[in-house]
């Protein structure tokens, strides 16, 4: 009986030792630590040294020409202002990522799809879709979107024919969602491409899908002539 009560009472000393033992104690030896855990990591902490860079300092400057993510450009004009001669000026209006519920941010009209593009659609916005669709989607859907871009021979094999019927009859906004969250094995483009930018991109995703589905009769009567100058365009 003694025995026990001795046995119980040691293994509560040691206990009461391990969870409240030497705790808030000073000591200059180093602590004893069996599973240190993340405990010491080699990383810099703010604002202490570094001898990995030449200047010793732990914290970098950003690279020259950072732009945080949500960040609105400044702007060279007037937010309302037309666009200048090179289409700039449209093109840093607004330039920012989704922020609100409205259509131009989320391409939703209430609970449905919108369709339209909510922007002035103008030579220089579709000129800007054509670089951004060759930067961001032509690696997978191809440079006519009919999906057989690069990545097809690196076995990225579910690529969606954006000249499909099904996306051709999409509402833009179904679009703009795609871009904006992903799809499946499609990886989101809202943190890359500003809003702006991913109108630009449906504009110009229309224009190739008209391209790859017109007859001679979409050629406008004035330029009916140079229909016949032209050699026929192989078939596929
Ligand atoms: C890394 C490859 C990749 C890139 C880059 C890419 N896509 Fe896709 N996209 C896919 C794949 C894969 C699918 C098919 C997803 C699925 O399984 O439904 C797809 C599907 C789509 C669809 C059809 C969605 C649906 O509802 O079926 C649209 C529209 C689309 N992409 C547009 C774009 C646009 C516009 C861009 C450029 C901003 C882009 N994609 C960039 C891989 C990509």
């Amino acid at each position: 009986m003694l025995r026990a009560f001795f046995l119980i009472s040691l293994l509560l000393a040691i206990a009461w030792f391990a969870v409240f033992g030497f705790r808030g104690q000073k000591s200059t030896r180093p602590e004893i630590e069996i599973f240190p855990d993340m405990v010491r990591q080699p990383k810099v902490r703010a604002q202490a040294e570094s001898k990995f860079f030449a200047d010793q300092r732990g914290g970098r400057q950003p690279i020259a020409g950072t732009v945080p993510i949500g960040y609105d450009m400044p702007m060279p004009h007037d937010e309302g202002s037309a666009v200048d001669a090179k289409g700039e000026g449209a093109m840093h209006a607004h330039l920012g990522f989704t922020e609100g519920t409205d259509y131009y941010n989320t391409g939703k009209m209430g609970a449905n799809w919108g369709t339209g593009i909510p922007m002035n659609v103008t030579p220089q916005l579709l000129e800007r879709g054509r670089q951004r669709f060759d930067i961001n989607c032509m690696p997978c859907h191809g440079e006519l979107g009919n999906g057989d871009g690069i990545v097809k021979q690196f076995g990225l094999a579910t690529v969606v024919s954006l000249q499909d019927d099904r996306i051709r009859k999409m509402p833009d906004g179904e679009i703009f969602e795609t871009i904006t969250n992903g799809k499946n094995t499609m990886m989101p483009y809202g943190p890359r491409v500003v809003v702006p930018d991913r109108w630009a991109i449906i504009c110009y995703l229309r224009t190739l899908q008209r391209s790859q589905h017109a007859s001679a009769a979409d050629v406008p009567a004035d330029h009916q002539a140079d229909l016949e100058k032209q050699p026929e365009p192989a078939t596929k």
